[in-house]
């Protein structure tokens, strides 16, 4: 088998067989294709696109590239979650503990933030103590007693997808929906779960800027999980504006231990978790998704969930007397308020916009090897569709590294608008396709 053999037919638009993709993943991976072919392959597949059995295909061998999770002594109730990233997203913080309280078994690799959206294990860390570079064996244990293990991904899950991306990264083979399906799926692939629960963002602040490109995403991740086995169910949700009243790590972490402590919380974050939940335990418990929802809504009532996810920072060696006591988790030194700069209502709230003001803070990376500060961040107090007055406090800035902030906060203006009259409501959740 010749790589230029494959190029000419992708080229040509012609559907590559099961073979030639496995050659392709494997000799690329072990350095006999070089990345000047590789690129080529790639842009052939952006332009002609490739049939759901080319994907299916692309899929495994991406993630048999390297080491697949056996989660079979954990029986079928196994579920991952994924989201497609975006701007205060926190959920799997939530989502995890609640549903391994519900008896399902969570094995989660997760990964870190850049540019203007947030990483869990980032979050994670922001918890004095915290381990997430756990090993196998040491991620199966957690998991074991409690349920539900986040950790991150080591090296070798999905080798193909790590050395493929950085290459899609600078030859603009990025916006590709089957390079992005096989690119996700392998790694969830890879982790061994039995189902998959997708949160699929689209707006301003997510990968897919509209909902006909989130529906293609969805859609494919839903049906090449299917054809590998898994459950799979996409929720496409809001990504417009950022999601909750904070971001940045440890206040992120703060704002999801107060949902879990049934205190103070965003309506619209909870909407989302319970509804993520639902679809992991329905799927996982071959239960309907009103009856999950009900469990799900138990399990946050009456403590469970926060029971389980103490004992899930605990068992990875987080501090959790500073979440038992939130006024002693990590404090910023530098706390600045932005004013509103008239009457009305605030309209919009560029959720990408935001983000980059919350990495100005330094609650981001603009590269991977930067360092970030796990206090920095932005509390909103007033959000979309809220009424505010001229000189009134609408967010509050704050950062133990950055003292001067009138970037961020120029940067956070501009990235809100304001309207005479309220605006109408957007949805929170657009679709389910399952
Ligand atoms: N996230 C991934 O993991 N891969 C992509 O290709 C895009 C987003």
């Amino acid at each position: 088998m010749r790589i230029y053999d494959i190029l000419d037919k992708k080229r040509n638009g012609n559907e590559l067989s099961d073979e030639e993709i496995r050659f392709f993943v494997s000799e690329y991976v072990n350095g006999s294709i070089p990345d000047y072919q590789a690129s080529a392959l790639l842009m052939a597949v952006c332009i002609n696109g490739m049939t759901s059995s080319e994907t299916a295909t692309l899929t495994k061998a991406m993630a048999e590239s390297g080491d697949m999770l056996d989660l079979s002594a954990f029986g079928g109730n196994t579920v991952d979650k994924h989201s497609t990233g975006g701007v205060g997203d926190k959920t799997t913080l939530i989502v995890a503990p609640i549903v391994a309280s519900l008896g399902c078994n969570v094995v989660k690799l997760s990964g870190r933030g850049l540019g203007h959206t947030g990483g869990t294990l980032d979050k994670l860390e922001s918890v004095k103590g915290m381990r997430i570079d756990l090993a196998p064996d040491e991620f199966m244990t957690v998991a074991r007693k409690c349920g539900m293990t986040v950790c991150g991904a080591g090296a070798n899950i999905a080798p193909a997808d790590k050395k493929l991306y950085a290459l899609r990264d600078v030859t603009a083979t990025v916006q590709s929906i089957p390079l992005i399906v096989s690119s996700i799926m392998s790694k969830k692939l890879a982790g061994g779960a039995k189902n998959i629960v997708l949160d699929v963002k689209t707006g301003s602040g997510a990968f897919m800027k509209t909902l006909e490109s989130a529906r293609s995403l969805a859609k494919g991740m839903v049906e090449i999980g299917s054809l590998s086995g898994k459950n799979v169910s996409s929720v496409i949700t809001n990504m417009d504006k950022p999601l909750g009243f904070c971001i940045g790590n440890s206040l992120e972490v703060a704002e999801a231990v107060s949902l879990l402590k049934n205190e103070k919380c965003d309506n619209d974050l909870r909407d989302i978790c319970i509804t993520l939940s639902s679809e992991m335990v329905a799927l996982s418990k071959g239960i309907s998704v009103s009856d999950a929802k009900a469990r799900v809504e138990k399990t946050l009532e009456n403590g469970n969930a926060y029971k389980t996810f103490r004992e899930w920072i605990t068992l990875q060696h987080g501090d959790v007397s500073v979440l038992d006591d939130l006024d002693k988790f990590a404090s910023a030194t530098f706390k600045t308020n932005l004013l509103s700069p008239c009457d009305g209502y605030i309209a919009s709230s560029d959720a990408a916009g935001v983000g980059i003001a919350a990495m100005m803070l330094g609650a981001g990376r603009s590269a991977k090897e930067d360092d970030i500060d796990y206090t920095a961040g932005i509390i909103q107090l007033k959000r979309v569709g809220d009424k505010v007055e001229k000189g009134s406090v609408i967010a509050i800035l704050q950062s133990s590294t950055v003292a001067d902030q009138a970037s961020a906060q120029a940067k956070m203006l501009e990235s809100l608008t304001f309207s005479a009259s309220k605006p109408d409501p957007q949805p929170l959740v657009y679709e389910i396709i399952r």
